[in-house]
């Protein structure tokens, strides 16, 4: 199952609480914006949980159903 994930980059303050908790699938670029390096790059629970631990709620987890898994 492929995850879709989308940053909404005018809402990310770049907290980096994404990249802390998934941190092989997000990283905060240097404008200080969280960017997905790699959407399989951690297990899919690591993906929504970071998705879910964004404090402006800027990262959407579509899966392939398109069901919204996070926020
Ligand atoms: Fe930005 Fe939220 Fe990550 S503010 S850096 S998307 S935790």
């Amino acid at each position: 199952m492929a995850l879709k994930i989308t940053v909404d980059e005018d809402e990310c303050i770049g907290c980096g609480e994404c990249a802390e908790t998934a941190p092989n699938t997000y990283e905060v670029n240097d404008d200080n914006i969280a960017e997905v390096k790699d959407a399989a790059g951690d297990e899919e629970e690591t993906i929504i949980e970071a998705a879910k631990a964004c404090p402006v709620e800027a990262i959407t987890v579509v899966n392939d159903q398109g069901e919204q898994l996070a926020p």
